[in-house]
């Protein structure tokens, strides 16, 4: 039976209202202050880390925060030491665990996995990045590095550069801070690797200005947050056209000093060649303290969700649609073909709840 009204999962952040959000940002700011006072918080609670895909900030942070408050974890971080390699699929493999956890963290390279495993998960179950679709607790990481080193969430130019396509920190860092005034975006990249239409259709809805370049030393001087990514290698159809899009972008000491002396550089990490070493030793790159505000956040989202009993955020809002097909071949209902078919909407145009992708009534 789906869990269509479980309360207590994290899938995608802007399915929590911003105050949500901004009470964990103010609950990793004391936990920052005093993380002494919080080694026993999670006495006697197990986490379980499901890293279907490589990791080592997300799942260490994760780790690391679970152990820091106290609590103990399991998992793996490779699928083929896990019974995946006979043949598992999403629902029986995270069915079990979430029998076993309290929390479960998770991160699988197809859009749409994580609310496929939460939809029959015993326990609260974590995005730890699904495919290229969404990375909520990279973009609480991001959120919290944002308000500790701006000091406001608010009146800021983004520049977003790089893999804006297949980059799913990017979609959720675009759409969280859509929910605050007077942010304005710079988007950075090749036609090739723009942002989905899906994404864009947000930054329209919120009436937030955008504009979509291509060279980053036109744009840098204008900006005050600076987001690098990565060209997502993984996600591209073939190495040719990754071939194509690699070292498009990179970030030096030049570029540097075309920008302003308060613009702060973000990235998620892991980064190829995107930024120059050479950067690092400047005060404004902000990558590495960014990492480690990715433990904080995690320590205050773990506490909050296992705490929570308020809140009621319904998984899926739309209706089942067994005959249509998603029209996204990276969702997760093509590699998993007992999932229903949900989609919100009606008329010609469906949504995916999975992937959230966009499909033409058939
Ligand atoms: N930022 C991020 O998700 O890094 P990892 O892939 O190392 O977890």
């Amino acid at each position: 039976m789906a869990n269509l009204y479980n309360n207590l999962n994290l899938i995608d952040l802007n399915d929590y209202s911003v105050s949500w959000w901004e009470k964990l940002l103010d609950r990793a700011h004391e936990i920052m202050a005093d993380p002494s006072a919080y080694v026993e918080s999670c006495k006697g609670k197990i986490m379980g880390t499901l890293f279907y895909e490589p990791s080592t900030r997300t799942q260490m942070s994760f780790q690391t925060a679970m152990l820091r408050l106290g609590g103990t974890i399991i998992g793996f971080d490779n699928p083929a030491t896990s019974s995946v390699a006979k043949g598992e699929n999403i629902k029986d493999t995270t069915k079990i665990v979430s029998g076993y956890a309290d929390i479960m963290v998770m991160r699988h390279p197809v859009a749409g996995s994580v609310k496929a495993a939460a939809l029959t998960a015993d326990c609260p179950v974590i995005n730890a990045g699904d495919g290229g679709h969404l990375h909520p607790t990279q973009t609480l990481t991001d959120l919290l590095t944002l308000k500790e080193e701006k000091g406001s969430l608010e009146g800021l130019c983004i520049g977003l550069c790089g893999d804006l396509k297949n980059g799913r920190t990017v979609h959720s860092l675009i759409k969280a801070m859509s929910c605050f005034k007077g942010t304005s975006f710079v988007l950075i990249s090749t036609p090739e690797l723009a942002l989905p239409a899906y994404i864009k259709d947000v930054l329209s809805a919120g009436g937030h200005p955008y504009k979509e370049v291509s060279s980053l030393d036109d744009a840098v001087g204008m900006l005050d947050v600076l987001y690098m990514t990565r060209i997502q290698r993984e996600r591209f159809a073939s190495p040719e056209e990754y071939e194509k899009q690699k070292g498009h972008y990179i970030l030096d000491k030049k570029k540097m000093a075309k920008a302003k002396e308060s613009m702060i550089v973000l990235h998620p990490l892991p980064r190829v060649d995107e930024i120059a070493i050479e950067v690092d030793d400047d005060p404004r790159a902000m990558y590495f303290k960014q990492a480690k505000y990715g433990m904080y956040i995690r320590m205050a989202l773990i506490l909050t969700m296992l705490e929570e009993n308020s809140l009621k955020v319904p998984l899926i809002t739309g209706k089942v649609h067994n005959h249509q097909k998603c029209s996204n071949p990276l969702c997760i209902t093509h590699k998993e073909t007992y999932l229903p078919h949900y989609f919100r909407g009606d008329g010609t145009m469906l949504e995916c709840e999975y992937c959230d992708e966009r499909t033409l009534v058939e």
